[in-house]
């Protein structure tokens, strides 16, 4: 039987992930989680390089998708060392183990592996990153691909979809700041305007690679350097303004047309997604579309 390891199944892109792998019934899909253990995932440090390579060879998977990642821009930026262990040491046992074996491994990394000043880029555009996390999940990338001839690496941008919690993704981590600005005598919240984005809904970057693992299954791996993004340009200003109108509230927002953030973030990252498209691979749900189920989904009341 097909077996999938997905590690990372816990978050929000490995949730979604999970969810589009059920419904391959003839496959076998394993789920391992860190710290939000639930159901039947299995319990995998990915720093354990040991506890890594025993993982893979009890489950014999042949296709093994890294889900699990330190991505918070700024806990990479002051913990460099914890980045670099998830982000590039852990890739490289897991691709090792995975090369002894046999198996593909899928890795996402990220649109911040490019400094966003040449938009749109392509594949083999030279990356440029701007801070700590996408240094490292640059370099994670480069140890999948010198490790295993077997690797493939799929660059995303913002991603948004069902959430535990608001702080999960960076389009619904406006919500609170939103919802206050709508009460009576509340100030403006300040919204970035300078940067633009490229929201991107979890369950069809999930279709995308469930797409990639049929295409393995059958024989035809997809190796190097893939790319998928949503088509809608927004900045963090246009987000907000369709968040409030999704909620139907009476926002009060105001544009900041300088970078704000204390980490350095690139401009403009548009990812090309030609590579997969001209595989017949990709589906993109219209944002207003996707925010309204993800909502739908969340108590809205912060
Ligand atoms: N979110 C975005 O906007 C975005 C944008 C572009 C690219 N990406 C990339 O997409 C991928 C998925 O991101 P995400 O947003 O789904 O991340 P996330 O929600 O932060 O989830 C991180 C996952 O990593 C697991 N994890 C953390 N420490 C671990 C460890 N020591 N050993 C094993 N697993 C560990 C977590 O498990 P527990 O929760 O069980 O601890 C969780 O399943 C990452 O590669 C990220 O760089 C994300």
């Amino acid at each position: 039987m097909f077996t999938v390891a997905l590690l990372g199944a816990s978050g929000l892109l490995g949730r979604a992930v999970a969810n589009e792998l059920a419904e391959r019934s003839d496959w076998r899909v394993v789920r391992t989680a860190y710290r939000r253990v639930y159901d039947a995932s299995v319990p995998l440090d990915m720093r354990d390089a040991a506890a890594v390579d025993a993982f893979i060879g009890r489950t014999a998977p042949d296709a093994i998708v890294i889900a699990a990642a330190e991505r918070r821009p700024d806990v990479c930026e002051h913990d460099p060392a914890l980045a670099r262990a998830l982000n590039v040491d852990a890739v490289t046992s897991v691709a090792a183990a995975a090369r002894r074996r046999g198996a593909w491994v899928l890795s996402i990394s990220t649109d911040y592996v490019f400094d966003g000043t040449q938009p749109p880029y392509r594949c083999d555009d030279p990356p440029a990153p701007l801070n700590a996390y996408g240094r490292s999940k640059l370099e994670g990338e480069r140890a999948l691909l010198e490790t295993t001839e077997l690797g493939c690496v799929l660059r995303l941008p913002l991603l948004f979809g069902p959430i535990e919690d608001w702080q999960e993704s960076a389009a619904t981590s406006l919500v609170p700041a939103i919802a206050a600005s709508a009460s009576p005598n509340a100030k403006a919240a300040v919204m970035d305007a300078w940067a633009t984005r490229y929201p991107t809904f979890t369950p069809d970057v999930a279709f995308v690679i469930r797409q990639m693992l049929e295409r393995h299954a059958r024989g035809d791996a997809i190796c190097g350097i893939t790319q998928w993004s949503g088509a809608e340009p927004m900045t963090k200003f246009d987000i907000a303004m369709r968040l409030a109108r999704a909620l139907q509230l009476d926002a009060r927002l105001t544009p900041q047309h300088t970078p704000a953030d204390a980490t350095p973030r690139p401009r403009d990252c548009h990812l090309d997604s030609s590579r997969l498209e001209a595989l017949g691979i990709g589906r993109r749900t219209p944002f207003d579309e996707a925010i309204l189920q993800v909502l739908g989904a969340f108590p809205w009341r912060p």
